[in-house]
């Protein structure tokens, strides 16, 4: 399995989980400390684990780490497309290169990975031929101050979406993951000091839903079942889901103006 952003959070927590089940494991990201330290635990619960530094938003890196990844392992059987970050702001605070870098990694990164995953696992005889892409919950919502990056993960739902129908007669199989808020480095880097009031669930419990949905396929994962119902009444009531998402803006706008006063 080769998983792109695994030096932290569901990256790192899925290479574990799916370690302890016997797959081999290509780690991969730009921190190459933090993918060692990966790596040694993956080592340690007797799987082999191949540490590439890459960042998803070069195309040289991305095409190399499928190299690097058939020349160690010499099949690949499932890709994890997971590298993304999150940023905090409202649409019009975004500037335009915050804006493209977010979906130059977010939505770039997971095309080019996808482009160059494809061959390896057409080539890999009776592989899985399974992509996974790590969307968000948000690819259903434009959740206030995450509006950018709720386009990047509605972009990245869209190409799976479109990938799973293409691929399926040659036996891929396509899956977006959909997590709510998720204890991780995530909410460090979008600079949401909040974050933890967002955060429902653990990496471990995203990795082990991912797990269940290598070993039996399917379209999407929504780790918190609860919050799928909740995005197709979204979809039901778009009036309600203004309202509520109207008071959440509120409800940021009235917390920046208070800590801006202490
Ligand atoms: N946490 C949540 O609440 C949540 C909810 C829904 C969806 N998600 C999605 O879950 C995925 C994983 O995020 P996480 O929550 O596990 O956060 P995280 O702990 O911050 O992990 C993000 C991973 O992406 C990697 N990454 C970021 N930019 C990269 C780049 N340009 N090239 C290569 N790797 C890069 C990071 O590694 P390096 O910095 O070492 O490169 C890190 O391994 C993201 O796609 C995120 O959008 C998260």
């Amino acid at each position: 399995m080769v998983i792109t952003g695994a030096s932290s959070g569901i990256g790192a927590a899925t290479a574990v989980a799916c370690a302890k089940v016997g797959m081999d494991i290509v780690l991969s990201a730009r921190r190459r400390e933090k993918l060692e330290d990966v790596a040694g635990q993956v080592r340690a619960l007797g799987r082999r684990a191949v540490v590439v530094v890459c960042d998803v938003d070069e195309d040289h890196e991305v095409a190399a780490l499928f190299e690097e990844a058939m020349a160690a392992m010499g099949r690949v059987d499932v890709v994890f497309a997971n590298a993304g970050y999150g940023l905090f702001a409202s649409v019009l605070d975004t500037t335009d290169a915050e804006h493209r870098a977010l979906f130059e990694t977010n939505y770039f990164g997971t095309v080019r990975c996808l482009q160059c995953a494809v061959p390896v696992l057409r080539s890999t005889p009776d592989g899985l031929k399974h992509l996974l892409i790590c969307s968000s919950a948000a690819s259903e919502l434009g959740v206030p101050m995450f509006g950018p990056y709720a386009a990047t993960k509605a972009a990245q739902d869209a190409i799976a979406g479109a990938m799973r129908a293409e691929l399926a007669h040659e036996g891929f199989w396509v899956t977006s993951i959909h997590p709510v808020g998720t204890a991780t480095e995530f909410f460090d880097h979008a600079g949401r000091a909040e974050g933890p009031s967002l955060v429902f669930q653990t990496a471990e419990q995203v990795a082990g839903a991912i797990l269940k949905a290598i070993r039996r396929p399917r379209a999407e994962v929504w780790p918190k079942p609860l919050a799928r119902w909740a995005m197709g009444l979204a979809t039901v009531w778009p009036g309600l889901t203004a309202w509520i998402l109207r008071r959440e803006a509120r409800n940021i706008r009235r917390q920046q103006e208070g800590s801006k006063k202490n």
